[in-house]
């Protein structure tokens, strides 16, 4: 028997493949009245609405969105919910930061109550901002990682999170030991990776939040564990830097203490990574490792300017998405961090282009999640997570959207004019989880 059939129409935008290796002319796809039908959670046909109609079944009416673009689900490869609370407190740089705010709030989450009901209003507020998938640091607290695995398995959304361990330089409400981190994060993996859709990330906070010896825990749950990803820190700013070769003085540089506890390979996500050399980048090449691009945090914090495209250049490219990194980033939206994407590449003297953006947070982002055969694009076969925006959600982008004369100008002028009336609806395996009209 037939699962369950629901079906969308409207104007659609997804990649084909990566436009920083190709024109964006060949990986840009683009309907202005496009058919997608959706079974039991997957898409099943998808295509020009006047072709695809053959393949809805008797008695599907397709929800129909007029002046409307739907993409594919975005994704968020670098946030931490429990800073949803200190969201643009103002600071100094990102060790005075995590200092004066940030510790003090994350204390906050040994109370598991409070952790529950961060996670919820931080899940909705994510799909709310057209996010369907992340990457997502807890505390240090093992609960604060069941709250969130509980609140995304609710809505069935495919997300990958861990609880940070953390075992020196910071208050000691919020360290661990090396033993107490790998068994909670052991018990974590045993309770939620692989369950639905969700997968865990080992998530050792930086390096200097750690000693070897829990770098060296971590190593071990990443090898132990076939399918389980690295999330951390590397590079954010000059004075972590400068920090982390005082720590570590026997290694040759950041990349290499984490290279060294076996944490650099395909399945790490490495946060910021601004302060990287060449020899670094060409080292993650070789590695596999993925980079995730967090602008709006690096320009809130002065952090640096991330090098993107000596990162993705094609004679070794690296994978990027894209990130939030709210708290230190200052909004939950895709399309405000792919416009500090473009301003922060301008800057450094390479245009973004509006494909490339679009790229970092969907399939550029299922990439260095190493998810991109299952979300990221709307194409047969793929999960059903996706975002419809509206392209009247203003007058100023009803008017500035009549002035565009290609998809690529339009999403140029979304990433400029977004804020958080401009998502209408998102949905997750096929199911509206956010609908500002329903
Ligand atoms: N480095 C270590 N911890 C953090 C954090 O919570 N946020 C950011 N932006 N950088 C970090
Ligand atoms: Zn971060």
């Amino acid at each position: 028997p037939r699962g369950r059939v629901t079906a969308l129409r409207g104007a659609t935008v997804s990649l084909r493949d990566d436009p920083f290796q190709a024109p964006s002319a060949a990986c840009l796809e683009h309907y202005d009245d496009a058919l997608i039908v959706i079974e039991d959670g997957r898409i099943t046909a998808f295509g020009a609405y006047a072709t695809t109609r053959r393949a809805l079944p008797a008695g599907v009416e397709p929800r129909r969105f007029e002046n409307a673009l739907i993409t594919p689900g975005f994704v968020d490869a670098h946030v931490h919910y429990p800073q949803t609370q200190i969201i643009g407190a103002f600071g100094s740089d990102l060790l005075g930061w995590l200092e004066r705010y940030t510790f003090p709030t994350e204390l906050l989450f040994a109370d598991r109550a409070h952790a529950e009901q961060v996670a919820a209003l931080f899940l909705r507020a994510l799909f709310a901002a057209g996010t369907t998938t992340a990457a997502v640091y807890g505390t240090v607290h093992a609960h604060s990682a069941d709250a969130f695995f509980a609140e995304a398995e609710r809505f069935g959304a495919r997300m990958i999170a861990g609880k940070v361990m953390m075992d020196r330089n910071a208050p000691e409400g919020l360290l661990d030991t090396a033993e107490r981190g790998y068994e909670e994060s052991r018990a974590l993996i045993e309770r939620w990776h692989g369950r639905g859709r969700l997968g865990y990330a080992v998530t050792p906070r930086f390096a200097p939040a750690c000693s070897d010896a829990q770098l060296d825990a971590a190593g071990a749950l990443l090898a132990e564990n076939p399918g389980v990803r690295l999330q951390t820190h590397l590079a954010e700013s000059a004075a972590e830097v400068a920090w982390v070769k005082e720590l570590f003085p026997a290694r040759a540089d950041y990349l290499d203490v984490y290279a060294h506890h076996g944490l650099a390979g395909p399945r790490s996500l490495f946060g910021h990574a601004i302060h990287l050399d060449e020899d670094a980048f060409a080292r993650c090449h070789a590695c596999d490792a993925a980079l995730v691009h967090c602008p709006g945090s690096n320009l809130f914090l002065g952090s640096g300017l991330f090098r993107l495209f000596d990162a993705v250049d094609p004679r070794r490219p690296v994978r990027v998405g894209l990130g939030s990194d709210v708290g230190a980033g200052t909004s939950l939206s895709p399309f405000r961090s792919m416009g500090d994407a473009c301003k922060v590449s301008a800057v450094v003297g390479r245009r973004l282009a509006a494909a490339q953006a679009f790229h970092l947070a969907t399939l550029g982002g299922a990439r260095a999640l190493g998810v991109e055969d299952r979300i990221g694009r709307i194409a047969v076969g793929y999960e059903a997570d996706l975002c419809v925006l509206d392209l009247a959600a203003t007058p100023l982008l009803a008017f500035r959207a009549r002035w565009c004369d290609s998809v690529e100008e339009l999403l140029f002028a979304l990433m400029t004019l977004a804020d958080d009336r401009l998502v209408r609806a998102t949905y997750v395996a096929g199911e509206a989880v956010f609908d500002r009209d329903g």
